[in-house]
């Protein structure tokens, strides 16, 4: 479908929308519904991501995968069914402009035992040599800020949607170029450690103000497709 039908489709999304300070926010209108007017995620939901200071790289990635079956959500493939690549380019760098932070992650999330809080931190810093699970910190960078172009933030996002993800990603529903270094580390996790380390990484302070680190800064200590994506719209 070509650019004006896609920018006519989401048009029609957002007509409810009472007023916005310029025209693409006011065309993300029905975006700001699930996810913030400034892409900060709501507070309370415990689902829903929230996108604002992501690399455009990655963002983007994640709109062409829902239109095109890399990722599985209804409402988010039937806004994105029609849409074209330059229109989800303009949008992935909107929301990576805005300042990242997020109001999605738990607030009164579940409490973890001192043993499991331990383990979710050793991971996230050290990873599982044993069971080849490389630091999360290794890729997504030192303070988990992400890293240009590819890479996400993970602090800040509500524990039930990371505990989904990595289930996505085991049963093949969530797909990332290859090679997918993502799907190796989520199928590498037990079920135990996977809830431990979502929980954990929701109750972080949000990374206000922490830009994704610059790309080539991090070096993965495997390879990732996920950096060979686009850089910049
Ligand atoms: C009905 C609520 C809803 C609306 C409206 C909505 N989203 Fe989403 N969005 C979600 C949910 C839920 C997810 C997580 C889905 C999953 O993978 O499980 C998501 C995921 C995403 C992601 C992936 C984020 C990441 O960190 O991987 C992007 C990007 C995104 N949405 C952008 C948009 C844009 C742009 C719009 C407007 C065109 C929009 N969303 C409208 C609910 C919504
Ligand atoms: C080898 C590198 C690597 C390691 C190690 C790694 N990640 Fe990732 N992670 C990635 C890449 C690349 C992506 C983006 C995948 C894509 O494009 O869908 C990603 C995406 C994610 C996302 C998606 C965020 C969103 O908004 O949807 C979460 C959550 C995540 N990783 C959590 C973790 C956790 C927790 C660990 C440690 C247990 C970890 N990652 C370890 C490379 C890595």
């Amino acid at each position: 479908m070509h650019r004006r039908s896609a920018a006519v489709f989401v048009l029609a999304l957002s007509t409810s929308a009472a007023c916005a300070d310029d025209g693409i926010a006011e065309r993300l209108a029905a975006c700001a519904a699930c996810h913030g007017a400034h892409g900060e995620g709501m507070r309370g939901t415990e689902y829903v991501p929230h996108l604002a200071g992501k690399p455009a790289g990655y963002l983007f990635e994640q709109l062409a995968g829902f239109r095109d079956g890399r990722r599985v959500n209804a409402s988010m493939t039937w806004l994105v069914q029609f849409v074209d690549d330059d229109w989800l380019r303009e949008i992935a760098a909107y929301y990576a402009a805005l300042p990242p932070r997020s109001n999605a992650a738990d607030t009164g999330a579940a409490q973890l035992t001192p043993e499991r809080r331990a383990r979710a931190e050793r991971l996230v810093r050290e990873g599982d040599h044993e069971h080849g699970v490389p630091a999360c910190s290794a890729c997504h960078g030192p303070d988990l800020a992400g890293v240009e172009p590819g890479i996400p933030a993970t602090t800040g996002l509500p524990a039930d949607y990371v505990v989904a993800q990595f289930g996505h990603w085991r049963n093949g529903s969530r797909r990332a170029r290859e090679p997918d270094c993502m799907r190796d580390v989520a199928r590498a996790l037990s079920p135990e450690d996977i809830r431990a380390v979502a929980t954990w990484l929701s109750q972080q302070p949000n990374a206000t103000g922490l830009r994704p680190a610059a790309a080539g800064s991090v070096v993965p200590p495997v390879s990732c497709g996920a950096l060979k994506v686009e850089a910049t719209p």
